[in-house]
């Protein structure tokens, strides 16, 4: 925020000849301010956003009142403290009309526009020119500033009541969250060795006689402990900062599913367990498709 007038004319060099020949080009101001106010107005109907705001907020009446004044207010040759209260107000009153602060700023480069505009067509000498065009941009620029200003002054309340509880709240719910994360990754080595000892256990089984079975759980026992490993892989790229891969947590339950039916089957369950174990992959195979392909989308 600029704290004073004196500060912000330092700023912009702006000095006594500058409010001096301002004040020299309110006649001319005066005498095109109409047609400033209308070329304003049209510039604004012509962007579908702002046009929506002017429909939604005011009317044509009010805008141009106020504009106008702003306009005038330029050539006063006054630029005090209530001057800098009164930029200060408009730009408030623009973050409050939710106006993107880009069209602030493209407003004002219409304006210098048709200033600059005027001013070559009214003053022959080239000098003269070249004085009252740099003073009209730096009263331009310094209105600019002051209302641009006041949607950091908004961005500023809003950071710093999130910064208070960063500081407290949001740093323990992420510690929490990471600490949790490393659970989970030592939760899943755990139950990887266990679904080793399966496999193991597995093609034991294979040796004891029942060859079949042995080697058909072994294989379904290999499935998950693959999956265990994409599950780990998944988790630490979590832990580093990676997004989540919602698609492995599927691939597992199928994988998972896979070795039900092929244990079903040697188990010779009846035609209803295995009707249901296969249409219950097909639901999830579906799922993983669909999710893949959203994921896909999305990239
Ligand atoms: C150079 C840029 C602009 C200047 C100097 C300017 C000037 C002003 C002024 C002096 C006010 C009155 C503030 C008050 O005292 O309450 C105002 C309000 C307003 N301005 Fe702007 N404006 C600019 C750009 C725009 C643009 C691009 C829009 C687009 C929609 C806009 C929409 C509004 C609205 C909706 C209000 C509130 C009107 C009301 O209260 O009825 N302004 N503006």
């Amino acid at each position: 925020m600029t704290n004073s007038i004196e500060v912000l004319k330092r700023h912009y060099f702006f000095s006594d000849d500058d409010a001096v020949r301002l004040r020299e080009l309110l006649p001319l101001a005066e005498q095109y301010q109409q047609q400033m106010v209308d070329e304003f107005y049209e510039y604004i109907q012509s962007q579908p956003e702002t046009a929506a705001i002017l429909a939604r907020q005011t009317t044509r009446e009010r805008m141009n009142h106020f504009h106008r004044l702003w306009f005038l207010g330029l050539f006063q040759g006054i630029y005090d403290e209530a001057y800098l209260h009164h930029v200060r107000r408009i730009g408030h009153a623009h973050v409050r009309v939710g106006l993107p602060v880009n069209f602030v700023n493209a407003a004002m480069h219409q304006v210098r526009h048709f200033m600059h505009q005027l001013i070559h067509e009214t003053f022959p000498d080239r000098d003269q020119r070249r004085d009252y065009r740099e003073s009209v941009d730096k009263i331009l620029d310094m209105n600019l500033s002051v209302m641009t200003s006041s949607y950091r002054d908004e961005e500023m309340k809003k950071v710093f009541v999130s910064r208070r509880l960063e500081s407290g709240l949001i740093q323990l719910a992420e510690r929490f969250t990471y600490g949790l994360n490393l659970v989970l990754v030592l939760a899943l080595a755990g139950v990887s060795t266990g679904v080793v000892g399966l496999f193991v256990s597995d093609i034991m089984d294979s040796f004891k006689g029942d060859v079949e079975k042995g080697i058909l759980s072994a294989l379904g026992a290999m499935l998950i402990l693959w999956m265990m490993i994409e599950l780990l892989d998944n988790e630490i790229k979590n832990l580093k900062g990676g997004s989540f891969n919602i698609l492995v947590f599927i691939g597992v339950i199928i994988v998972a599913m896979v070795r039900e039916i092929l244990i079903s089957t040697l188990r010779h369950d009846d035609q209803k367990t295995q009707a249901f174990l296969t249409i219950t992959l097909l639901v999830l195979g579906i799922v993983y498709f669909l999710v893949s392909k959203a994921q896909k989308a999305k990239e």
